[in-house]
């Protein structure tokens, strides 16, 4: 349980008051913000960049930071999200020309580093680098959007991630991403997961008494998860 971190995405967060809305849902109880980056060429869809993840450090955010790297190329942005405060920085592999590149240039800016698995990618990306990563991420929707369904083939790859990283003895986190709910995310679990990102099923849930509140909601995934 302890071991266990819920990332709120902040994709569905109310943008016009994001630091608020950050504040919130880490007083309520999850552990790690998960930052969607988008750059309309990697992915269908644009959000926000490091200008938005500087703001929210500076806002006084200490949680750690995950950015979810969605871009094309990656290296050269990786810096600028190291200085706006991130602590982990994941990216897709066929996002990046040199993969052990990049996982070099994330580390060498201090942060942790992960790869990212779209539901079509296969796991065999991580052949060369287990001693190199910090996390996996499975995703369970393919990446450009919040809301969609969780695709059931991700549960048998959280299996072979977590056989992988089990096999390893390396401490790397193994993350899932995409349609995370109350109703599955105990099976995410028992399939290997131990940080779920959740975005609409948790920034959609606001407390019926406190439009600003995310208690309820994020009690009924630490309840889900026990
Ligand atoms: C999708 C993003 C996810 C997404 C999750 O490309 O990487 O983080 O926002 O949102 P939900 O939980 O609504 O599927
Ligand atoms: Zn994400």
């Amino acid at each position: 349980m302890a071991n266990e971190r819920l990332a709120p995405s902040i994709l569905s967060a109310n943008f016009a008051k994001l630091g608020e809305e950050v504040d919130n849902i880490l007083a309520a109880g999850a552990d790690i913000v998960h930052f969607d980056v988008m750059d309309n060429h990697y992915v269908p869809n644009l959000t926000v960049g490091p200008l938005v993840c500087e703001a929210l450090t500076k806002h006084g955010i200490t949680a750690p930071i995950d950015v979810h790297l969605m871009v094309s190329p990656v290296d050269r942005i990786v810096g600028d999200f190291a200085q706006a405060g991130a602590s982990i920085i994941t990216f897709h592999p066929e996002a990046s020309a040199h993969i052990d590149r990049t996982l070099q240039v994330i580390h060498s800016e201090g942060c942790k580093a992960g790869l990212v698995f779209n539901p079509a990618t296969p796991l065999s990306h991580l052949d060369y680098v287990m001693d190199k990563i910090d996390m996996i991420l499975i995703m369970s929707v393919n990446p450009g959007f919040g809301g969609q369904s969780f695709i059931p083939a991700a549960l048998d790859k959280l299996r072979q991630a977590r056989q992988r990283i089990d096999d390893s003895g390396f401490d790397i986190r193994l993350e899932i991403d995409g349609g995370v709910k109350v109703d599955n995310i105990a099976e995410i679990r028992d399939a290997g997961a131990d940080t779920f990102v959740a975005g609409s099923g948790l920034f959609g849930h606001a407390n019926e008494s406190d439009p600003h509140r995310y208690d309820t909601i994020i009690q009924q995934f630490r309840d889900a998860l026990k």
